[in-house]
């Protein structure tokens, strides 16, 4: 086990005082990076092989590089602070426990792509984290850290900060550019990509806090330290939200070489004496089940990519045998049908339908060939839906009934 990198500072430190950040390494990453060349802090992320953190683990030195070469101004930083995601708590822990972190880390990707302006879209609920964020952000910019002419330098940065309204889609980043305009949530259709045309029209880096976090850690330590830990396909540290029927539910920082059962049982103190693992939900409503007999998977991309799980935003939600399985698809259809934004079809419709067919199923009164009905819905939602919400939203029930978790009524 590692000694924790990104909870470093959480809990050692009052979040709000810039001196304890500073005397915990703070700044001192920026301080470097305005030393060097933006390409360099390109290609430093690049080495790392960093990977997003907000669920789709795309290669962050690879976005960093595409921004980065677009000619047009104004470019922005946008960080994904919404968390909206059902079981996933760490990017709070995070923004509450080391707030200047996240600041740090902006500048310096606003330095390495060549943004001159960076937004901090919170989760509406989070009142602290913005509480945090907003005196991090103003005494920040009192001590040069952000502003004009940062610690001296050529380089110009300002963050803003906007508050979520509670809508799960506004997670995803084409609807939180929407929502930061002004407009109502609702995702674009992509090409063209954020880095192009995101934020107002503009070239745009949108990163997950988590993965901001890992930045001045990279840029501190070098890339091939970060690259020692983890696996090599995802690299560094990682933020594991640990739930449900544990004795120590919360945040886990682990390489992600480390499987379910020594997250679960060792890190999370295992389950309340007399109950047994009936199943694992990992990567929230999007996610998929794991089963009691898979436990021993490590939680890499390839090992759970094996077992037709996503590791998604790192969400671990621990379902003992008491819990009555079909109670939990009926929540996460429900919660797909209530937070689809309504704007592609296969969405709009095919929540609705699944939700309706999974509520029959879960009082045990199918109508003929509803199951079919079921994965045909899921397939449509899966090719055809615009936005990540639609292309998941079926995710997590195809994967209990694929792997036996919930029997099937039969109809009468
Ligand atoms: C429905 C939906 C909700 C999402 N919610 C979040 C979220 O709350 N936080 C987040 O960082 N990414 C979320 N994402 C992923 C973002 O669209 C985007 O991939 C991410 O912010 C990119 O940052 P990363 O590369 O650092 O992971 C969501 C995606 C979808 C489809
Ligand atoms: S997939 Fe769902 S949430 Fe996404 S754009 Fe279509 S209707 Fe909206």
């Amino acid at each position: 086990m590692i000694a924790p990198i990104l909870l470093r500072r959480v809990g050692h430190i009052d979040p709000e005082s810039l001196a304890d950040y500073e005397a915990y390494e703070g700044f001192r990453a920026l301080r470097q990076v305005l030393m060097r060349r933006p390409e360099q802090v390109v290609e430093m992320v690049k080495a790392s092989g960093l990977r997003g953190r907000g669920g789709a683990l795309f290669p962050t030195g690879v976005k960093w590089e595409a921004v980065a070469r677009q000619p047009r101004r104004p470019k922005y930083v946008v960080c994904n602070a919404d968390e909206s995601e059902p079981g996933t708590f760490k990017d709070r822990v995070l923004l509450e426990g080391d707030p200047f972190a996240v600041v740090e880390a902006m500048v310096i990707a606003g330095y390495a792509v060549g943004a001159s302006k960076g937004y901090i879209y919170v989760r509406g609920e989070y009142h602290r984290a913005y509480t945090r964020l907003s005196r991090a952000v103003s005494v920040a910019r009192e001590a040069g850290y952000l502003g004009t002419h940062i610690l001296g330098s050529d380089f110009s940065f300002d963050i803003e900060i906007r508050r979520g309204a509670g809508a799960y889609v506004c997670g995803e980043e084409t609807a939180l550019f929407e929502s930061i305009e002004g407009k109502r949530g609702m995702p674009r259709q992509k090409p063209p990509f954020p880095t192009e045309q995101g934020l107002f029209g503009q070239p745009t880096l949108i990163n997950n806090v988590e993965t901001l976090a890992c930045i001045p850690w990279i840029v501190r330590s070098g890339p091939a330290w970060f690259r020692e830990i983890g696996s090599p396909a995802m690299p560094g540290p990682k933020l594991f939200c640990v739930s449900g029927a544990v004795q120590r539910p919360g945040v886990y920082e682990a390489p992600v070489t480390i499987t379910l059962r020594e997250l679960i049982e060792g890190m999370a103190g295992g389950l309340p004496s007399g109950q047994e693992v009936q199943a694992i939900l990992v990567g929230g409503a999007a996610g998929a089940f794991a089963t009691p007999e898979e436990m021993d998977t490590p939680l890499t991309p390839e090992a759970l990519q094996a077992i037709g799980v996503p590791l998604g935003s790192g969400a671990i939600m621990v379902i003992d045998h008491r819990v009555p399985l079909w109670e939990v698809l009926r929540r996460v259809a429900r919660f797909f049908a209530h937070e689809s934004c309504g704007k592609c079809y296969p969405c709009q419709l095919g929540t609705y339908r699944q939700w309706e067919i999974v509520e029959r199923l879960a009082r045990g009164e199918p109508l003929p060939g509803d199951v079919e009905r079921l994965r045909d819905i899921a397939a449509t939602m899966a090719d055809a839906s615009i936005c990540g919400l639609g292309q998941t939203a079926a995710n997590a029930i195809l994967s209990a009934l694929e792997k036996g978790l919930v029997s099937v009524p039969t109809p009468a």
